[in-house]
């Protein structure tokens, strides 16, 4: 899958169910004629039981000469010894905007989630009798996140900032600054209080076009938005910086159903589509979400989606839509 003139692409298959959805969207990706350079990177759990370390400093040097990243889903244990390797590569690349689009049944909405700082920021101390997690919100951090948001909210309707500033002060900072940016954007906005966003999403969703927010609240309500969704399989994320990009759907490695040959590929298949689209295919990207579209309206789904399809037949039946879109 390389071409002259093709953009060199970290792969980082991952652990689980990782490996498997990933051979789906590369297949996928080279029926729909993307021209990548493949640069595969052995990161994770395998890496760190074979090797002591799950990424190691060279990966990171690797990354930094691609254009972007496409990553499966790695394994986290419960070793306190061992470092969040998705935690380390959004904060190294600086990939400060985790971007959600859902589109499935009753939902048409992208979350945005602020990425590198909030909850995550890391800032932990562990005592016998009590463990503190510092909250960190930046006037920078919110200004970048909410620029991001106003774009993507620009194209559709409205912005709905959900934050959680009756009891957070810190959550104070982030709704101004977000509001103020709206403002000077000319984009509609409104704002939801966290918990009443989590109901209204359940009971409401076609209320929401674009959800901006805080980098523990876009963590859940991502979750329940791929709920509403149908599954977590379905669904794509794109981790966006001003420098480098990482493209993952937004499950994990899955252990319980590894190996299996049933993971839904759909959400790896469009977050590579997201990845054209960035690449500056949107082309591409369109003509392979057609065919996920195809494919799921013909039934041919995965157990998570009630089918009893395989990850192999979805890919394939995705694959012969393309090539149908070709003829
Ligand atoms: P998970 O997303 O792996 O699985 C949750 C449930 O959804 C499971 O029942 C699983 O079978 C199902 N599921 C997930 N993806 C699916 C797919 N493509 N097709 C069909 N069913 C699917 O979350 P869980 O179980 O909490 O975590 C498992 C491991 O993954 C943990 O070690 C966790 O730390 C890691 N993880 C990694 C992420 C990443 O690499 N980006 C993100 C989330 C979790
Ligand atoms: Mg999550």
């Amino acid at each position: 899958m390389s071409g002259r003139y093709s953009e060199k692409v970290a792969v980082i298959r991952g652990d689980g169910i990782g490996p498997e959805v990933i051979d789906s969207a590369l297949a996928v990706l080279e029926a729909a004629g993307a021209e990548i350079d493949q640069v595969d990177l052995e990161v994770g759990l395998g890496r760190w039981k074979r090797a002591g370390e799950a990424l190691a400093e060279e990966d990171l040097g690797a990354i930094k000469e691609c254009r972007c990243v496409l990553f499966g889903a790695i394994t986290t244990p419960s070793d306190p010894k061992y470092k969040s390797v998705l935690l380390r590569m959004r904060k190294e690349l600086d990939l400060y905007a985790n971007i959600r689009p859902f589109n499935d049944g009753r939902i048409d909405l992208i979350i945005v989630r602020e990425n590198t700082e909030g909850l995550y920021s890391g800032i932990e101390e562990v005592g016998d009798d009590q463990a503190t997690t510092v909250r960190v919100i930046t006037r920078h951090g919110c200004r970048r996140i909410a620029m991001k948001a106003c774009q993507l909210a620009a194209e559709r309707k409205r912005l709905t900032i959900v934050h959680k500033s009756n009891v957070l002060k810190s959550d104070r900072l982030f709704l101004q600054i977000c509001r103020d940016v709206a403002e000077c954007q000319g984009v509609e906005h409104d704002d939801m209080l966290v918990d009443a966003a989590a109901y209204n999403l359940v009971r409401n969703p076609e209320k929401f076009d674009v959800i901006v927010t805080t980098n523990l609240f876009g963590d859940i309500l991502s979750d329940e938005a791929a709920g509403i969704a149908g599954s977590l399989g379905l669904c794509a994320s794109a981790n966006i910086g001003d420098k480098y990009a990482l493209f993952e759907p937004i499950h994990g490695s899955a252990p319980d159903i590894a190996g299996k040959g049933i993971a839904n590929p759909i959400g790896a298949i469009r977050s590579a589509a997201m990845m054209m689209d960035y690449l500056g295919r949107a082309d591409l990207a369109g003509k392979i979400e057609s065919a996920v579209q195809r494919s799921l309206a013909q039934g041919i789904k995965t157990p998570d989606l009630g089918g009893n399809s395989t990850t192999r037949g979805v890919t394939e039946e995705i694959i012969k839509a393309i090539k149908r879109g070709f003829a």
